[in-house]
């Protein structure tokens, strides 16, 4: 009896452990200090703090899609904290196209609107959901995702945070007919023709994201 609770026990330790080391390993490498400061840099409150999203508060009624992001490039105090964060506002009606986040998971707060959701795993199964103000939507790490404002008359903000300081973004609009891959190559991959790689291409503005 006692060695089964000893077992018990054990099995219990093993499981355990082994879900720390995947939080660990699923996250940005450790640092063995308490922070990271840029050289010639002498930190203070003001190194801590971001103030990039000031402009924000209280929330304009957005024009276009647009994603105003805290992360190691902006924030540089979170470099070796395996956090961001990045806010998301969405015009009636806009989309934030199919793109992936190779470094980290997503948390999404919706705080204002309506917003429709979805990722596709890698066994090409798509999950989505209509999200309301309050909610929140876990998009895994690496996993391609969207989000949609369907209201056409209303807005949305969202807040997102991300498993790592630097998430990094992959738009897949942008990087497959963006970034001059031989439209030949593109067409066979589509199996459609070059003109209609080229419809595509030209209505494509090029993105900083
Ligand atoms: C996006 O938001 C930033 C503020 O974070 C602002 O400076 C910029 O003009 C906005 N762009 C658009 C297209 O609304
Ligand atoms: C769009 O937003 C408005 C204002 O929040 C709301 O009254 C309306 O029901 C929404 N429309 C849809 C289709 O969700």
């Amino acid at each position: 009896m006692a060695s089964l609770v000893l077992k018990h026990r054990f099995f219990v330790a093993f499981v355990l452990a082994l879900s720390v080391f995947q939080m660990a390993s699923a996250s940005d490498p450790d640092i063995l200090t308490d922070f990271l400061v840029p050289q010639n840099v002498t930190p203070d409150g003001n190194f801590f703090t971001f103030t990039g999203m000031r402009s924000l508060i209280p929330v304009d009624t957005p024009t276009a899609f647009n994603v105003t992001k805290a992360s190691a490039a902006e924030f540089p105090a979170l470099i070796g904290q395996s956090v961001s964060m990045a806010v998301l506002e969405f015009s009636a009606g806009s989309v934030n196209p199919p793109h992936t986040h190779p470094r980290a998971s997503e948390l999404l707060f919706l705080a204002y609107g309506s917003l429709e959701v979805g990722f596709v795993d890698t066994t090409n199964k798509l999950f989505t959901q209509t999200l309301q103000a309050g909610d929140m939507f876990i998009f895994p790490k690496g996993l391609v995702h969207f989000q949609y404002n369907a209201n056409a008359s209303d807005y949305a903000v969202a807040l997102s945070g991300f498993g790592s300081a630097s998430a990094g973004t992959v738009s897949l609009p942008t990087t497959v007919f963006s970034t001059s891959i031989n439209s030949k190559i593109l067409a066979k991959s589509f199996k459609t023709t070059v003109s209609t790689i080229h419809t595509l291409k030209r209505g494509l503005i090029p993105s900083k994201a």
